[in-house]
């Protein structure tokens, strides 16, 4: 029989705790808990999540539906929308949310996350409540936000049933021990969940997934851009003898190959002999194949440096980690891969897998789907910016955005996954208008976005803000662009050279020049979208959009802040960015 939660062998449980596990949720999840569950009253328990990309939504759906197969009585909340009136209200709470930026909640969160931090926030006493956080440890501020939900509720009184788990990047065995444990605390006067189907945190549904990824032949990959510094590809995928489907505003999940031109640098440079050693998720490989696919070799963070430090007599590194100052890390990571730690910092590892085992699992990289499944049947587009850069007298590149523009045709067909993302969609009425802010590579879903309207004959207006360095050189998807001008598609276009002038322009300066009309656009209803940078350009166009609010709608700041908080509760403020 399968049950709905299984430990699964790379949980941190020993042996003797993950056999606990299981044989209480065979218990807990079948007929035999039910029978010990004497007043068989269901348990409230609610749900809140904050997801920025559509992780940790699923994953909330997820857990919604194994409760509602038991004797629970479960609500699932978007944060963005969540009545934080009843908080203190709630019986059971879990709390999934995901980290964005630098170490801020996903926008869905940022109200709920404000008010929980300030002086506004009621005492919890009894509130029972567990958090799953989220996150990347390559970020510095790893699942901040999840430690901030959990650390707040705890000091407004409410009770942790069972520790926080924190997800870096692969949530499959956090979560399968994350939900054991807060079904363990909840289940005992209250079981009874039909075994039925098996679960993990991904979809794991028949066919193509994270877990299974198909093999995409690549049918388009040429520059759209012209002589000059920036490139940026259409990559066009085939889904020809796949399930796979998506929806525009979803994203493409890539895995990439290392080039293995690097890879055999790194092994020339290593003080073992190359041999047979164990894959991340199991499985023996050779020591070439595991770095082409299998490890993470491109950039560094602090996590790499330290274990590597612990192996290596590398005075510089030592001081390094003693001092565990960001900005040092930073300015030592920055330009910086795997192969200079192997020539710079030579370490003493005993052998190859113990050298692997300082490694990170090589992830899938996500990249915005710039096409409509309605204008190119069985074909998924990707507009891909590729990372070049020289640094410290080498030629690099990104391992993902390179592995596309270069090595795709020279070895096999990339591995591909769908990841939904319900939270970047169009309106669900094609009568709303839309803006659409997307400099350089943000214009893939707005493509996407434009096809699909055009396609369904939305009556909504279309507006679009791109930008870019140079008009000569760097006008992506001009001649589509310009065709939907011609014919109506587009109602308005903007577009920010930043370069052919000599003060840089921007998009958001283009914003706040149609301030007027973007206020009234804004008040007959219209969405509002940004894709593309996260670290500067996304916060200046939200700065962007709260000057238009103050100087067109007459708002005080307060006023403009709330009117663009409520956007995003009506979601017509959507943001991908990255
Ligand atoms: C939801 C989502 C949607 C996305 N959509 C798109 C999209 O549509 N198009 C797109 O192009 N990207 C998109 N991205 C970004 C994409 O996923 C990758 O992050 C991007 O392609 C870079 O990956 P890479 O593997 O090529 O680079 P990596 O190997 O990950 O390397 C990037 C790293 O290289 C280093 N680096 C980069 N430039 C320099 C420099 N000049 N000097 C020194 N070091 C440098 C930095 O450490 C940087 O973090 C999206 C990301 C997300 C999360
Ligand atoms: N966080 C990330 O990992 C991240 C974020 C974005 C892009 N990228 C990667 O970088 C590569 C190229 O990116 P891209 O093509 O999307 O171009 P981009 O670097 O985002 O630039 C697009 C346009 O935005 C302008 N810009 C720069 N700062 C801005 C600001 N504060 N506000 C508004 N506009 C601003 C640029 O002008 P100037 O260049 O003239 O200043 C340029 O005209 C891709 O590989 C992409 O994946 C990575
Ligand atoms: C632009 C960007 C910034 C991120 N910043 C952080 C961060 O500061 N700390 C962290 O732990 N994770 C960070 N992450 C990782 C996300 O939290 C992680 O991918 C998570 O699974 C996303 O979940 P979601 O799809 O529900 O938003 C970041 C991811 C992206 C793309």
């Amino acid at each position: 029989m399968v049950f709905p939660i299984q430990i699964p062998n790379d949980a941190p449980f020993n042996a003797e705790q993950r056999a606990w596990l299981n044989d209480f949720l065979t218990k807990a999840l079948t007929q035999e808990g039910k029978q010990t569950n004497p007043s068989n009253s269901s348990v409230p328990v609610t749900v809140v999540y904050g997801s920025q990309t559509g992780t940790a939504e699923s994953i909330a759906k997820k857990l919604v539906k194994t409760l509602k197969k038991g004797n629970f009585e479960p609500e699932i909340h978007d944060m963005a929308t969540y009545d934080r009136s009843r908080l203190a209200a709630e019986k059971n709470l879990l709390v999934i949310t995901s980290t964005y930026g630098d170490g801020e909640p996903p926008d869905t969160a940022t109200d709920l996350h404000a008010w929980l931090m300030s002086d506004a926030a009621p005492r919890l006493e009894g509130v029972s409540y567990s958090v799953l956080a989220l996150g990347d440890s390559s970020y510095p501020d790893y699942c901040k936000c999840g430690i901030e939900f959990d650390t707040r509720l705890l000091a407004l009184g409410a009770n942790r049933i069972f520790s926080r788990v924190d997800v870096d990047v692969d949530p499959d065995a956090p979560y399968a021990e994350w939900s054991a444990g807060i079904l363990s605390m909840l289940a005992p006067s209250s079981a009874g969940i039909p075994a039925s189907e098996p679960e993990s945190a991904d979809a794991v549904e028949a066919g193509y997934s994270k877990t299974n990824p198909f093999r995409a032949s690549v049918v388009q990959n040429y520059n759209l851009n012209g002589p000059g510094e920036k490139q940026t590809h259409q990559i066009a995928l085939s889904l020809e003898g796949s399930d796979l489907s998506y929806e525009v505003g979803d994203a493409l999940g890539v895995y990439p190959l290392n080039p293995a031109a690097v890879v055999d640098e790194i092994i020339a440079n290593l003080p073992f002999k190359p041999s047979i050693v164990p894959a991340p998720d199991g499985g023996e490989v050779t020591l070439r194949e595991a770095l082409i696919q299998h490890y993470d070799i491109g950039s560094l963070n602090k996590s790499v440096i330290q274990k590597w430090q612990a192996k290596s007599g590398s005075p510089f590194l030592r001081s390094l980690v003693a001092a565990d100052d960001k900005k040092a890390y930073d300015d030592f990571c920055w330009g910086r891969d795997l192969i200079d730690l192997v020539i710079d910092h030579p370490a003493d590892f005993a052998d190859a897998e113990d050298f692997v085992a300082n490694l990170k699992k090589l992830q899938p990289r996500l990249y915005s789907i710039a096409s409509s499944p309605r204008a190119h049947l069985g074909e998924v587009h990707l507009c891909v910016g590729i990372v070049r850069y020289d640094s410290y007298g080498r030629k690099r590149g990104g391992i993902c955005s390179t592995f596309l523009a270069d090595r795709v045709s020279l070895e096999m067909a990339p591995r591909v996954y769908v990841h939904s993302n319900t939270a970047f969609r169009l309106p669900a009425s094609g009568d709303t208008d839309v803006i659409m802010c997307g400099p350089g590579t943000g214009i893939a879903p707005f493509r996407a976005f434009l096809e699909d309207r055009k396609a369904t004959a939305a009556k909504g207006k279309n507006w679009l803000f791109f930008g870019n360095p140079h008009r000569a050189t760097d006008y992506l998807y001009q001649d589509e662009i310009e065709g939907y001008i011609a014919d109506g598609t587009l109602a308005k276009f903007d577009v920010a050279w930043s370069r052919d002038q000599k003060e840089k322009l921007y998009v958001q300066h283009l914003m706040v020049q149609n301030g007027a009309e973007l206020w009234t656009w804004l008040n007959h209803g219209a969405a509002f979208y940004v894709c593309g940078d996260a670290s500067r350009m996304a916060k200046d166009v939200d700065q962007a959009l709260h000057q238009v609010a103050e100087d067109h709608g007459k708002l005080t700041s307060a006023e403009a802040a709330a009117f663009i908080s409520q956007l995003k509760k009506e979601k017509r403020y959507l943001r991908d960015v990255y």
